[in-house]
C-alpha cells in the first residue's frame, strides 16, 4: 500500500475511491468488526500522508472507549460531550478542527496533535463510536476529507458486527 497522491494537482475524491477499493478489498470475507476496524486504522495511517494517530473509540456503557488504532499510547475513555471525539459523538456529525488549540475541551493525547477530524459511526441510527484522526499539521483535514472518511466508516459499518463491542 503507497501514500496517496495528496500533495497539489492531486484530487483528494480520486484519492478516497482509491482507498474505498483498498477497504472493500481488506473487509472482503470478513465481518469481525475488530478485526475490520484494526486492518482500517492501518490502512489510514500508511495511506493518508501528514497523519499522527488514526484510530477508533467504541461507545461502552454510554462513554467512548478506545478501540484499535495507529499512533502514540492514547487517552482510553472519553464521556460524550467531551472534547473532539465526545462532541461529535454528542451530535452524530463529523467535526473538522483546523487548530486543536483553538478547540475549547480539546483532549491531547499526543502533543504533536495540531488538527483533527472526528467521524462518528451510525448504524440504522444507532451510534456505535467514532473514528479519529489527527495531524501534526495545521488545517491537515476539509471537506474532502469528511466526505472520503464518511464513505469509508460508511462501508466499515455495513461491512462489520460492529454492533458486539457496543452496548
Ligand atoms: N483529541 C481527542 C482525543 C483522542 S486523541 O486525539 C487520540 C479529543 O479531543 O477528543
Amino acid at each position: 500500500m503507497h501514500v496517496l497522491n495528496t500533495a497539489a494537482g492531486f484530487s483528494k475524491e480520486a484519492d478516497y475511491r482509491e482507498l474505498h477499493g483498498h477497504l472493500a478489498a481488506v473487509f472482503a470475507g470478513e465481518r469481525n468488526g475488530l478485526a475490520n476496524a484494526a486492518n482500517m486504522s492501518a490502512l489510514l495511517f500508511q495511506a493518508l500522508p501528514d497523519l499522527n494517530w488514526a484510530g477508533f473509540y467504541f461507545l461502552r456503557d454510554g462513554e467512548l472507549v478506545l478501540g484499535p488504532f495507529q499512533g502514540k499510547v492514547a487517552c482510553v475513555r472519553i464521556a460524550v460531550g467531551r472534547g473532539v471525539c465526545g462532541s461529535a459523538a454528542q451530535r452524530r456529525e463529523t467535526i473538522v478542527v483546523p487548530d486543536v488549540h483553538a478547540f475549547p475541551g480539546h483532549i491531547a493525547c499526543d502533543t504533536a496533535s495540531r488538527s483533527e477530524i472526528v467521524v462518528p459511526l451510525i448504524q440504522q441510527g444507532r451510534l456505535l463510536g467514532v473514528l479519529d484522526l489527527d495531524s501534526p499539521l495545521v488545517g491537515r483535514f476539509d471537506d474532502d476529507d469528511a466526505k472520503g472518511l464518511k464513505a469509508s466508516v460508511e462501508l466499515l459499518v455495513d461491512s462489520s458486527d460492529l454492533g458486539r463491542y457496543v452496548d
